[in-house]
């Protein structure tokens, strides 16, 4: 396996040992779909050498039948189906959190762990309901067939959600992404793909999955991706309290103009995306140039993919000057977004939905 997959020369890479990058904002706002070659890759261990002809998926624990599933198997046997889908990292814009306080051990994101495919596949559904889902079955855990290695010990990184999300359509295991085959860093041959949930339940390179009565006990379910309160740090935390995520929050960013770019006064457009979590969808889009005393709403462009992503754009009207432009979204419960980083800040990271901003110097 190369060291660096085949991306774009404009990808920023944020470790090289896991492999971790992600595109700069005004190339991940081209297009509506993300080309692989752009799309961020966030990873915890190494990228698994995987024989596909060799490759078997099992399926046990609170089943009727255990499976043992070649990839033939999952492509000739079962119905297949596409969804697009927007993946985004729990850790996206972590660096706005950052700047309110160190997060030491923890990938420096900007907004680019994001990224939407189309992705193609069988649903989850379908493979649990062949092996006959038992009564007590509340999770769905999946592990990975890659190595993480922490305080000595290699095991695969892992993740679950609630069954009713398991049994959800829009649920895949995907071998395809955008009309090809997955590449190995985004988890060939076969991924799980859980939209509306933070990217880490999207499991890639999936060796099994578990039905259980609790969630898994990997240690990125039971350790990682949890939010505690400000004043917790890594020595105070206790593991068991922690808020375990799974639906992502309303999120929106700009994307265009970039951070500290030089514009032309008159009407700038700004133009940027938004995200929410669950089965809600983004409803509305605020930009303000003065601070968030008063704000034009963004146009959202059409589009029926309740799984994605809203690109938005607006015009703003700006003479010479310094800028600070901010981003608001707001989703179909009504929810927003909190006005300050130090607002959300918690000691992993976590979940950086603050109102985006960039500042900009207008020339006449
Ligand atoms: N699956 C495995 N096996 N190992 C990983 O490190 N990272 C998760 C998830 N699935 C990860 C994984 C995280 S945190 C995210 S955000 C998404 O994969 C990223 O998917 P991508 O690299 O295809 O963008």
């Amino acid at each position: 396996m190369p060291n660096r997959p085949e991306k774009h020369p404009g990808m920023i890479f944020r470790s090289e040992q896991p492999l971790n990058a992600e595109p700069p904002m005004e190339l991940l706002r081209q297009s509506f779909t993300t080309p692989a070659e752009l799309f961020f890759v966030r990873n915890h261990g190494s990228i698994p050498e995987i024989d596909a002809d060799r490759y078997r998926l099992s399926i046990g624990g609170m089943v009727q039948r255990e499976l043992r599933l070649s990839l033939d198997e999952i492509r000739e046997q079962f119905p297949r189906s596409t969804v697009t889908a927007t993946l985004q990292c729990a850790g996206n814009r972590r660096q706005d959190l950052m700047e309110v306080a160190p997060i030491p051990g923890e990938v420096a994101w900007s907004a680019g762990a994001i990224g939407t495919a189309e992705w193609r596949g069988t649903p989850l559904r379908e493979v649990l309901q062949a092996a006959g889902v038992e009564p007590g079955a509340l999770h769905a855990a999946f592990t990975g067939l890659d190595e993480v290695e922490m305080e000595n010990q290699a095991f695969g990184f892992g993740g679950s959600i609630p069954i009713e999300k398991a049994m959800s359509p829009e649920v895949v295991l995907a071998y395809e992404m955008n009309g090809e085959p997955l590449t190995p860093e985004h988890g060939a041959p076969l991924r799980v793909v859980a939209p509306g949930y933070i990217g880490a339940r999207s499991v890639k390179w999936l060796a099994n999955i578990v039905l259980q009565a609790e969630p898994s006990s990997n240690y990125y379910q039971t350790h990682a991706y949890k939010i505690f309160p400000p004043q917790v740090d890594e020595e105070t935390a206790d593991w068991e309290k922690g808020l375990m995520l799974g639906e992502l929050s309303v999120n929106a960013v700009i994307c265009r103009p970039t951070y500290e770019e030089a514009v032309s006064a008159g009407p700038v457009p700004v133009q940027g995306y938004a995200i929410t979590g669950g089965e809600r969808s983004v409803e509305r889009v605020d930009v303000s140039t003065d601070g968030g005393e008063t704000w034009t709403t963004a146009d959202l462009q059409e589009g029926n993919d309740p799984w994605a992503w809203r690109l938005w754009e607006t015009l703003v009207d700006l003479s010479p000057g310094r800028y600070e432009i901010v981003a608001r979204a707001w989703d179909s419960a009504a929810n927003t977004q909190p006005e300050l980083a130090e607002q959300v800040w918690n000691f992993k990271g976590y979940m950086d939905n603050s109102w985006h901003r960039i500042e900009v110097s207008c020339t006449g």
